[in-house]
This record gives structure tokens, sequence and C-alpha cells, in this order.
């Protein structure tokens, strides 16, 4: 939560400062703000909501200094209002923040003893104020941040700078991530590398504690010990390219199409062309562990936790291994009981999530095994985990995750079919024809995403709906949960996800002619080899749906079914029927996912939000 941008070099940093929080607006648009070293007195400029309104304030205004910090907020301590907004002051000290400080009252209340006073009510302002004391003890940047790190408690990140060392922009990363962005005789600092992806592909992402103390023409790294540290420094694969719209309306439409590819280059590497089987190179190398896998767990949160509970379906069915799912707030504090032969799969688009983070450390602190499910290279979560397969989305921009949920439903398709064929669960011949089925994925998403133009339409009829509801069996409820999700998430009106069986114990009492009924109900392909595993060969749940569909329309609710083409019963059971193209059991959630998106698109986009920033929300959640 929360976007931090920082720029030491030869350049007006205003432009710099102001394009880097928009790529970063999607952590945080509450406030915004940035501060710019002028000579020895700092310039800063607050404005309540989005970046806009702080560029208006920003119009007219030139600078001449080339080291300045920005910030964009999702509120935790304190309003949404100005005086909370970011950068906050104290002395010559100006300072933005993510994540929180703990343990800040404790230390406001000390520092108010000294007749220090606070013009917000944030904890980044008391962190400021730590620095302005250790300052007046003589204390250069760098070693004010070194007495002050063991004070705090909590995960955040931060950049600071002092009006009294006019070269040097520092920045510490602990628990919330920090990137440094190495460029020729300029530095920058940054929560997301899209900030600044664009300026330079050399980047250090800082540890753990660590501090970065930047200069314009090198930077050096320190352990909260102060001991100087050896930069790691990568160039990073992702193109600025791949971060812009590419003529799309919204980030989440251009990420809907990009699907297919997504998806592709998320098989790409896996499937062994000599047994024609899939293969994720990470898992060969340790099957023999694998083999002995007594149960796992899955964590994650949000649209993450969905694409799990389809890996419960896929890991039981195929592997025939028990499957937890818990949401990752939930996971610590429930104090689970992990055997040390099971594994903890985290799921995660950022790998920054807080709660999925917390949840690989318990699983690591009882010595469990982890392998971490995740789209974004050297995240914490990826450098934390003993395996991490990666999803190969690209960037995801949008708040509301699409590829990346495509792509972990296929990251899991595949890992439960390759753990199926090592403890010999499924055939060699069986393993062939799910990965001949997986190959095929693509091309059916990119089919289905030609029925945009019908569904659109359906969204025109459907915008005004007060009340969305979404139903599915098996493995398609959890399909449900997420269409209701990215309906609610981005268009405001409300959406439920239900087993369809479990309408009868009481949601079916909210079904009334205002209501839409979105029936998920797509028939399987059986499989031309006998995959021994019941209700994987045929539709055993097709005629209860349907009998679910009828409880619904009897009373008055108008039905939508997202099915398979050529049915010859739902589409005359339905107010609109969208048919997709036929697919196996195991495929059918990602496949029947597509129309969702686009319906929950549409329907958002005609009722007039922020479709890639809808309220109250920010791509990655680092704090609890
Ligand atoms: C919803 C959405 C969120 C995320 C959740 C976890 O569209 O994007 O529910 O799925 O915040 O985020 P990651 O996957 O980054 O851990």
């Amino acid at each position: 939560m929360c976007g931090i941008i920082g720029y030491n070099g030869y350049q007006d940093p205003k432009g710099i400062l102001l394009d880097g929080l928009k790529r970063l607006e999607y952590r945080g648009y509450d406030s915004a703000g940035i501060a710019i070293l002028e000579g020895d007195k700092t310039e800063v400029f607050r404005a309540e909501g989005r970046i806009q309104q702080l560029e208006t304030k920003l119009t007219r205004h030139q600078f001449k200094g080339h080291l300045g910090i920005g910030h964009t907020r999702w509120a935790t301590h304190g309003a949404p209002t100005e005086n909370n907004a970011h950068p906050h002051q104290a002395g010559p000290i100006t300072l933005v923040h993510n994540g929180i400080i703990e343990n800040y009252l404790g230390h406001k209340l000390i520092l108010e003893k000294s007749h220090v006073s606070f013009s917000s009510d944030t904890d980044t302002e008391v962190l400021a104020h730590l620095f302005d004391r250790e300052l007046k003890s003589g204390l250069s940047l760098k070693d004010s941040t070194l007495k002050i790190l063991p004070l705090l408690k909590g995960s955040y990140a931060f950049a600071v700078i002092n009006e009294n060392e006019p070269g040097t922009l520092v920045g510490v990363s602990n628990g919330a991530p920090l990137i440094v962005g190495i460029g020729e005789n300029e530095t920058f600092l940054a929560s997301d590398v899209q900030a600044i992806l664009h300026r330079t592909n050399r980047v250090i992402y800082l540890e753990e504690g660590q501090i970065a103390v930047c200069k314009s023409n090198h930077v050096e790294l320190f352990s909260q010990e102060g001991e100087s540290l050896k930069a790691n420094i990568k160039t990073l694969h992702w193109t600025a390219d791949q971060m812009e719209k590419a003529g799309y309306r919204h980030y989440m439409l251009k990420e809907i199409h990009e699907q297919s590819q997504a998806i592709a280059n998320t098989i790409s590497g896996c499937i062994d062309p000599n047994s024609g089987t899939i293969q994720i190179p990470q898992i060969e190398k340790i099957k023999d562990t694998l083999k002995s896998i007594s149960r796992i767990s899955i964590v994650a949160c949000g649209t993450a936790r969905h694409a799990g509970l389809v890996g419960k379906y896929y890991l039981e069915r195929f592997a025939k291994i028990s499957t937890d799912v818990d949401f990752g707030s939930e996971f610590r504090y429930r104090q689970p009981v992990l055997d040390k032969n099971s594994l903890t799969i985290l799921i995660s688009q950022s790998g920054e999530t807080a709660d999925t983070l917390a949840a690989l450390r318990e699983s690591k602190s009882q010595g469990v095994s982890t392998l971490s499910i995740c789209n974004v290279r050297e995240s914490s979560l990826a450098r934390e985990s003993d395996l991490v397969l990666y999803t190969n989305a690209g960037p995801e921009i949008g708040v509301a995750s699409t590829k990346a949920f495509t792509t972990q439903l296929t990251m899991l398709y595949m890992l439960a079919v390759q753990l199926g064929e090592i403890r010999g669960i499924i055939s060699n011949e069986s393993a062939k024809e799910l990965t001949t089925d997986l190959m095929h994925l693509p091309h059916l998403v990119d089919n289905s995403l030609r029925l945009e133009g019908k569904i659109e339409e359906i969204a025109q009829t459907l915008q005004d709906t007060p009340f969305f509801f979404y139903m599915g069996r098996d493995n398609l409820y959890p399909i449900a949960l997420e269409g209701a999700l990215k309906l609610k998430e981005i268009s405001y009106a409300h959406a439920e996800g239900y087993p369809a069986g479990e309408l009868k114990h009481g949601p079916i009492a909210l079904i009334d002619r205002q209501a839409a009924v979105i029936v998920l109900a797509p028939l399987n392909n059986s499989p031309k080899s006998k995959i021994s595993l019941k209700g994987f060969e045929d539709n055993i749940l097709f005629e209860k749906i349907l009998s679910n569909l009828q409880q619904v329309k009897a009373r008055g609710g108008q039905v939508i079914t997202i099915g398979t083409e050529g049915d010859g019963l739902f589409p005359k059971e339905s107010k609109y029927f969208i048919g997709l193209p036929k697919t196996s059991w195991a495929l059918n959630p990602i496949l029947s996912t597509i129309p969702l998106q686009v319906l929950a698109y549409h329907i958002a986009s005609l009722r007039g939000t922020d479709v890639d920033k809808p309220r109250n929300l920010a791509k990655s959640v680092t704090v609890e």
C-alpha cells in the first residue's frame, strides 16, 4: 500500500516524481505529495485525492533542485486529508513512507513530552521527528537511520532527505518493497519497478532491513548494523512497452485480452517435447521429495485465494493429496497445526501481500516446505520461498486481477497434473491427454474473447441491476466467487458467489425480479483415455445445476448462463446464454472466468467507475 518514489540526479525532479507517482497510483490514491530540495530549503506540495490534483497544484512551479521524493497514499493512520498526506517534515527532514510503524504512539508520547508538536495523525510524522532528534545530536542522515531502525516495530519502507545533505537520498526497506534504480548520473527509489522501468532497467531490490544511500552517481548499501553490503544489481526482463495500455481504454481490458498470451507464456518451458507431458523443471528436480508429501495448505488473499480454491480440486483429483485453502489474514492466527511432511503453497500476483508473506513465515517457522506461485520476480515472496513457480503473466497494472488469476490457475493445473503423474495417480497416457488439453487453452481463451460484443450488449441491459448472484458447482464454485468479486470491486454493485447447491439453505431468499443470476454451467469434454477419477469424466453435476437454475427462475431472477456452445438445454432456460468453446472439466474454470471478467468490466465501465483504480482499493496490500 502507498507508493514511494525518489530521485537524485541532474534533471528537474518534478516531472520524474509525478510520472512515477502516476505509475504507482494503483498502490493507493487517497492523497499524493512531492518534496523537492531547492538550495537549502525543501519545498513540499500535497493534495487530497488523485495525482491529477497534485499536478494541477504544481502547474506553475519550476524547480532548480535535483533531489526529491514523492508519495501516493492509501490511508492507514489518519483520514485521507491533505494534512495527513506525505511527505511529512520535521526540521530539515522530509520523509515518505509505506507500511505501518506499529509502535509509533509510544514514540509520539515521548516526543510530545519533549515539546514536539505534530500536524498530522500519521505514524510517518513521528518517524520524521525521530530523525530530526537524531540530526540535532549531530548525526548524519545515514547514521540517524542506523540509530532509529532498531527503535521501530512493523513492516515499512521509507525514503528520506535532509536539507543539510543536499546530495543524499536514503531509502530503507523492512517488510515493504523498495527498489533502487541506477541510471547514468542519476539514481531512483521506487516501491515498484514500473515507476522507473522506462528510465533504467538496472535495479537493486532492497532486502529485509537494508539501507540504500543514493548519491547521483553511485549507491551504497548497508545492513541495519551499519555493515557495508555488496549490491546485487539486476537487469530487468519487463520492457516499458509492456507497462502501457496499448490502445485499450483501461489496463484491465488490455490485461483481459492479454490472457491467451499470458497463459501461453506460463505454459512455455513446462512441457517436455519428448514425453509430451507437463514437466515444470523446478518440480522435476525435487520430485522424490514431492512423492512423500502428505498434505498441502494453500494460503492466499482475494482473487489469488480463489485460484487456490480451484487448485484444491486439481490437487485432490489429480494427485490425491488432501488440500486445505486458507485466507492469508486468518492462517497464522488460527495457530495451524502443520505436519513436517506437508507443503505450504502461497499464491500471489505481487509477492508483497503482507498476510500471504506472514503465512509463508509461519510455515517456515514450523519447518514446513514452502512453494510460491508468484508473478513478480524478486518480490519478497519469491525471495523467501523454498521454491518459486513464476506465472509469467507480465505486469498487471489494473487493480482488479485478471491475467494473474488465469495464469495462477494454469500453473496450479500443471503442478497438479505433474504431481499426479509423479505419485502414480494418473497414467502417462492421461497426463499426455491433460497436457494436450492445456496446449489448446490459449486458443480457446482467444475464441472466448470474441464473445465480448455480445457480453457488452448484455452488460447494457444489466448495468442498473442492484444485485447479482453468481452460482456454480464443484470446481466452478470458486469461479462464482471470483465473478462476484470482480463485479463488486470495480462496479460497486452488490454481488455474491455461492455453491449452487447451497442456495436453498438461505441465499435464495434474496432472489426476486431485481436480481441477476449468473449460472456457471459449461459442459465437460469427456476424456478419450480412461482417467478413472470419479466425477472427472462426465457431467454428473450438469442436471443438478439445471434444477438450481429452475429454483431461481421460479422466484423471478433473470438468468444469465455461461455454458458451452451447442448446448441444447440451458439457452432455452436462460434470459441470456453465453456459449463458450467446449473444454475439459479441469480447464472449464479458466475458460468460464473470461466472460465474467468481460461482463464485470463492461458493467463497471457503463456505470462510469474508475475501472483501473476502484475506490478504497490498492493493487498490492502490504499492510495487515
Ligand atoms: C482482486 C484482487 C485482490 C488480490 C489480493 C491478493 O481483483 O486483485 O483480491 O488478488 O489482494 O493480491 P496478490 O495476488 O498480489 O497477493
